[in-house]
């Protein structure tokens, strides 16, 4: 059987740059991917150690949605990469990254993968997608056809979560911030109990809003005296009941979309489906509701934007491989459901 060797997966994280400034700064990201892409390009063929005869044939790009700015040093590196080698490219969208990531990099991964393969009786899939800029449900009818069932209407999920964490003084990015902290409160049996809303939780369509749950926390945290707000009992309150909110909401939305499509898989993807309590409940929600139903979800290390989930996005659509490197652009809004 053939199969994909993956001989480097690099990332070069940002959050310390980020961490100072409590979020993503578009300016400062794009420095420092311009300083950093092309080191990370040399250091990953160090790597994998190209033996004589083999070369790289082809090379695959975010572009987009996402922030311009760093699109734009991926895509011209990429169209740089593709003059300078003479080989073909193929432009990935972010989002499908997360969701085909879902499908084909499960938590254990070995070093060579099978072939992707999809095949009819996996669909209709419902797919979650949650980052921090993107909260969608999409309808996955086969590979490259999506339908965007509903969306947030304001913030995203992971941004509801960096945002909270920002007010609490947490680390950044404040998902597994959170999440470290709900497991210590755990460990304590902390008492305080807050209740926050789940916001549209129970509306007849798919759509999410996560400002008003980030304003309730806000005004809750603006109510306690500056001694409370710095008590680890408060934090701690505040990120278990924020995690389950936006869990129930997530959770509870996916589950009816999933009975009302009749789907034959469910999909999980993006950074905020690293959590471990949300994995955890799903799993036990799909299993006990639906359990006739694939429920895919990537290894946690393959959750947040990854190189690897973009490679193997391209191999699934081999056939749209480029040598026009001049035209292909960046789209900062590029909906799932357009074909690229
Ligand atoms: O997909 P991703 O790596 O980047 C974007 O496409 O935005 O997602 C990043 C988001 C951040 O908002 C981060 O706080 C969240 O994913 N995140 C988590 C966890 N790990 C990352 N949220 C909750 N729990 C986690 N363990
Ligand atoms: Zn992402």
């Amino acid at each position: 059987m053939i199969k994909i060797k993956v001989l480097s997966n690099l990332i070069s994280s940002q959050t310390k740059i980020h961490k100072k400034y409590g979020g993503v700064y578009p300016a400062l990201a794009r420095r420092e991917h311009q300083k950093n892409l092309p080191l990370l390009f040399e250091k990953a063929k160090k790597e994998a150690k190209l033996k004589k005869g083999e070369r790289i044939n082809l090379v695959a790009v975010t572009i987009g949605p996402g922030l311009s700015p760093c699109l734009w040093v991926g895509t011209n590196f990429a169209k740089e990469t593709s003059q300078k080698l003479n080989i073909p490219i193929i432009p990935i969208n972010h989002i499908e990254g997360h969701i085909i990531a879902s499908w084909f990099l499960p938590q254990k991964l070995r070093l060579s993968l099978p072939l992707p393969k999809f095949k009819a009786k996996m669909f209709p899939a419902i797919c979650l997608v949650v980052s921090g800029g993107h909260t969608q449900l999409v309808l996955m009818k086969k590979l490259g056809q999506y339908k965007i069932l509903g969306e947030t209407r304001d913030d995203a999920a992971g941004e509801c979560f960096d945002k909270i964490g920002r007010m609490l003084g947490l680390d950044y990015p404040g998902g597994p911030a959170i999440e470290a902290e709900v497991i210590k409160a755990k460990s304590k049996k902390t008492k305080l109990k807050i209740d926050f809303p789940r916001p549209m939780i129970h509306q007849k369509n798919y759509d999410f809003s996560f400002s008003g749950l980030k304003t309730a926390a806000l005004y809750n945290y603006k109510d306690q005296k500056p001694k409370v707000r710095k008590s680890k009992e408060y934090i701690q309150a505040v990120c278990i009941e924020i995690q389950q909110a936006i869990i129930d909401v997530l959770l509870n939305k996916t589950i009816r979309a999933a009975k009302d499509y009749k789907v034959k898989t469910i999909v999980l993807g993006g950074g905020v489906t690293a959590n471990k309590e949300l994995r955890k409940q799903f799993k036990i929600k799909v299993k006990k509701e639906l359990p006739r139903v694939q429920y895919n979800i990537p290894g946690v290390k393959y959750c947040t934007d990854n190189a690897l989930m973009i490679a193997i996005t391209a191999y699934c659509h081999k056939n749209k491989a480029r040598k026009d490197w001049k035209k292909i652009e960046v789209d900062a809004n590029l909906s799932i459901e357009n074909e690229i």
